[in-house]
């Protein structure tokens, strides 16, 4: 049985289906490219972490949180306070990790070396770690950016 009417002709279709594929192919290009062109801004203003997840922390330990996308490392002082830094390494972005035994900060990516205060002591990091403000409110730890002095 031939039908009378038809939306589309064969032709019509193939073209559809060969735009759609094109653009599709198009589109797995162009998005990577842009997105590496104009990196998204995802480092927040500050975060909100529950006290309860860091008041059994011992003086001089450090433990990580989540700092947008980047990760973040809150530090007890020996007088109960707390410091915060982005671990992230100021020479090419590498994670930083904290060593307790030798009470510094490790960039394993080119041995990049910072002091307890985040001070760049050793290898390739041409600044200091970055320091987040701390405050506690309640049962909250408030992290923020440091402003620019
Ligand atoms: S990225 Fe950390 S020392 Fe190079």
């Amino acid at each position: 049985m031939k039908l009378k009417h038809s939306f589309f002709t064969r032709r019509q279709f193939l073209n559809g289906l060969l735009g759609g594929w094109a653009g599709a192919f198009l589109a797995s290009f162009l998005y990577p490219a842009l997105k590496f062109c104009f990196p998204p801004t995802r480092e927040p203003d500050q975060v909100v972490l529950p006290f309860s997840d860091f008041e059994d922390m011992e003086p001089g330990s450090v433990r990580n949180f989540s700092w947008g996308t980047k990760p973040g490392m809150l530090k007890k002082r020996a007088d109960g306070s707390y410091q915060a830094f982005v671990a992230v390494c100021t020479h090419l972005d590498c994670n930083v990790v904290y060593l307790p035994d030798k009470k510094k900060f490790f960039c394993a990516c080119h041995d990049g070396w910072y002091d307890e205060n985040g001070v760049n002591i050793g290898g390739p990091p041409p600044n200091p770690l970055r320091q987040l403000t701390v405050n506690r409110e309640g049962e909250e730890l408030i992290i923020t950016k440091k402003s620019v002095e």
